[in-house]
């Protein structure tokens, strides 16, 4: 049986050394550096040595566990009993831009359940992270969703579609539906944060299409152990594969789930 609590200072150790390489690196970074997946999918060499970095890392704490890792450096491991899922650099667009908003994102995995998960945002310095049935904490100090129940006095955070743009329609008439209805919407470039901000009470509610496991797994933990609840569009249990997310805290989540189901709970 692993001990989560010990493992946990230590995975929060290994994601703060490669967010302080990440810190360094973006000092220096240069636009030759930067190569292209697919269409707007960025990546560089700070990626792919920060992941090769962790990977190392996460393999001497845990030698028996597999990876699901989003730059590919060892095998992907998925049918494991426990595996790592990896984003060396959630928001790469905003790094390769010089934006101060990224993260390292690091979800340890038992039989395909989030057990573990850290989101490292290196610009604020901020940990958060949380362990089954363990809480959610903040440079080690516990949080919680927020408690606003009303939608007039939330503020929420999406991703803008950047190569699916399939369900581009519904997704700006459920926009043209919050703009009034709320604070305001957020789209800061890091899903892993989102999720996270979440989770500590920021936004009231997060969501997004288009994403990959790597993306969500720490951040969907880290809302459920800060009382939050994580569905996917059409209102299931979203699992870390499932490409939509809603995240939220509890009092906005009924109005939220709502408006998502019936502007794009086809896709
Ligand atoms: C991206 C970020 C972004 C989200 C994208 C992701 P990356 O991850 O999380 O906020 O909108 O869908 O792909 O490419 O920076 O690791
Ligand atoms: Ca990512």
């Amino acid at each position: 049986m692993i001990d989560l609590p010990l493992l946990i200072t230590k995975v929060e150790a290994i994601a703060r050394s490669a967010g302080a390489f990440l810190r360094q690196e973006q000092k220096n970074f240069s636009q030759d550096r930067v190569s292209l997946k697919s269409l707007n999918a960025l990546v560089s060499d700070v990626d792919k040595n920060t992941e090769k970095q962790l990977v190392r890392d996460l393999r001497a704490l845990l030698p028996e566990a597999g990876f699901l890792t989003e730059e590919g450096t060892t095998r992907q491991a998925t049918s494991d009993e426990y595996y790592w899922v990896i984003d060396p650099l959630d928001g790469t667009t905003n790094f390769v831009h010089g934006l101060p908003i990224y993260s390292v994102s690091i979800a340890l995995m038992h039989n395909d359940e989030p057990i573990l998960g850290v989101v490292y945002e290196v610009g604020m310095d901020e940990c958060f992270s949380a362990y089954k049935d363990g809480g959610a904490t903040l440079n080690g100090k516990k949080i919680t969703t927020s408690s606003t129940s009303n939608l007039s006095e939330a503020l929420l955070a999406t991703g803008f579609p950047y190569y699916d743009f399939t369900g581009v329609d519904g997704f700006q008439e459920t926009l043209a539906y919050f703009y009034p209805r709320t604070r305001g919407i957020r789209r800061i470039g890091t899903a892993a944060v989102d999720l996270a901000y979440t989770a500590c009470g920021r936004f009231e509610a997060y969501f997004e299409y288009g994403l990959s496991p790597w993306d969500v797994a720490a951040g969907i933990l880290l809302v459920r152990e800060a009382g939050g609840q994580v569905c996917d569009y059409q209102g299931g249990n979203a699992p870390i594969d499932s490409k939509s997310i809603i995240a939220s805290n509890n009092g906005v989540f009924g109005d939220v789930l709502k408006v998502i189901q019936s502007t794009m709970g086809n896709g």
